[in-house]
């Protein structure tokens, strides 16, 4: 199997009206555990890496693994840069082999994000790459460890924005803010589920879901019943597995192996990958 598009997976859930995890990962011991998971149950997965977190990797390495790595699962994996925000790094990424990239122009006015996204598009489809866009704002940091955030509706996203984004970019699949931020929340999340209906019945390509941390399971599978295929999940399972790790050390007062610690982390994340991949599957 192993990697293939971005839109080869969202296409089958958008059609059969279930949903896909896309976990940010930046170490190998969280990828091991993904896929893992999904070859446990023989489910495709969405593998990312976010541009804000570069600074922490040693990029070309890391690439080059995960292409060679994800190449050879025995479910389909589609890699993803998330949250593209500068060319050049949209540009290494397509290069290094990945099979999606997120542009965000989020921040931008519709007519700017609209030019940036289609341009992307341009590039990435005459490479056989997928794109994700956003339209509306969901807060938050975007792959950094940010203080908690709140969500604001001034920049939820508004239908008819959505319907003339996809159409004037032609992006494989749609960032919606209704309700979610990246990162830790400040108060619970409440899901805006007419908007996104709304939405869902006037934009005809798959949508996703950031900000999945904190996110109550009810609430994910409502917003998968209402349209939403893609779920982006990082800071609860990046946070658990250090949690975790550093119970264990302080259990043996210090006295471990690092491979002890990754091997705590990496059950840690495979845990909480199968519990999302079964949930929004929505056949848990
Ligand atoms: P969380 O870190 O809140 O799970 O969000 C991840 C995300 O949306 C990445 O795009």
């Amino acid at each position: 199997m192993g990697l293939v598009t971005m839109v080869e997976i969202l296409d089958k859930v958008h059609a059969n009206g279930t949903a896909v995890p896309a976990f940010d990962a930046i170490d190998h011991a969280s990828v091991e555990a993904i896929i893992k998971a999904s070859e446990s149950i023989n489910k495709p997965v969405i593998i990312m890496v976010p541009e804000a977190a570069l600074p922490l990797i040693d990029v070309d390495n890391y690439f080059e693994y995960l292409t060679y790595r994800l190449g050879k699962t025995k479910v389909p994996v589609a890699l993803e840069l998330d949250h593209g925000k500068s060319f050049n790094v949209i540009m290494k990424a397509i290069h290094a082999g990945f099979t999606g990239v997120m542009i965000d122009g989020s921040d931008l006015p519709i007519e700017e994000n609209i030019s940036l996204t289609r341009k992307i598009v341009e590039i990435a489809h005459a490479a056989g790459v997928s794109v994700e866009g956003e339209i509306g704002h969901v807060a938050g940091g975007e792959g950094d460890m940010t203080e908690g955030s709140e969500a604001d509706e001034n920049m939820y996203t508004k239908p008819e924005d959505a319907k003339r984004f996809v159409e004037e970019t032609g992006v494989d699949a749609l960032a919606v803010a209704i309700g979610t931020v990246h990162g830790v929340y400040k108060g619970t999340p409440k899901l805006d589920y007419e908007r996104l209906k709304k939405i869902k019945n006037i934009v005809n390509v798959p949508l996703v879901l950031h900000g999945g941390s904190g996110v109550a399971k009810e609430d994910f599978v409502k917003a998968v019943e209402n349209g939403i295929n893609k779920v982006n999940l990082f800071t609860e399972i990046s946070m658990a597995a250090v949690a975790q790790s550093i119970n264990y050390a302080q259990k043996k007062q210090n006295k471990l192996h690092f491979a002890e610690l990754v091997l705590i982390a990496n059950k840690t994340v495979n845990a909480i990958a199968l519990d999302y991949l079964k949930l929004l599957s929505l056949d848990n």
